[in-house]
């Protein structure tokens, strides 16, 4: 069974879009195993996006991030990656297809209300992240 991380952004949770993005997941068969909200400080949401440090918006996304909280979750279930990523639509909501959570919800390309891991080496990352081992259920 595969594994991923998801987080409901600030401006996801400021919309009060947390019951609407877990419905999206769990209507369509992942089964949530960890779950619980945040508030990142700017050196944590740097850390967590540290793969785009040094990138035009990594100011911006970092501040943004920890401008208020979020809800992380971890999602289990086959091929809960990409599907994550196919529910979600594409980081730009004006590119994400029609019926997607970003085409439906997000403003822009840095407020998109929803993250989900890329590969499954982020996936275990981003987990480890968030969670430790007696936050994470197998049920
Ligand atoms: P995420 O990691 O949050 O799931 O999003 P993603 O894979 O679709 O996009 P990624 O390239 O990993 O970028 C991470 C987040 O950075 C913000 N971003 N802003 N202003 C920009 O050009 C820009 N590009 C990316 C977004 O919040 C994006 O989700
Ligand atoms: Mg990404």
């Amino acid at each position: 069974m595969e594994r991923t991380l998801s987080i409901v952004k600030p401006d996801g949770v400021n919309q009060h879009l947390i019951g609407e993005i877990i419905k999206r997941f769990e209507g369509n068969g992942l089964k949530v195993i960890g779950l619980k909200m945040i508030w990142m400080g700017r050196k944590e949401a740097e850390g967590f996006y540290a793969v785009h440090r040094g990138k035009p918006f990594f100011e911006s996304l970092t501040g943004f991030m920890s401008s208020g909280p979020c809800v992380v979750m971890v999602l289990e279930g086959d091929g809960a990656i990409s599907k994550t990523r196919a529910w979600m639509g594409a980081t730009d909501p004006k590119k994400a297809g029609e019926g997607t959570l970003r085409r439906q919800f997000a403003a822009d390309i840095e407020q998109n209300i929803v993250h989900g891991s890329d590969a499954p080496e982020t996936a275990a990352f981003e987990i480890s992240y968030f969670f430790n081992a007696l936050e994470v259920f197998s049920y």
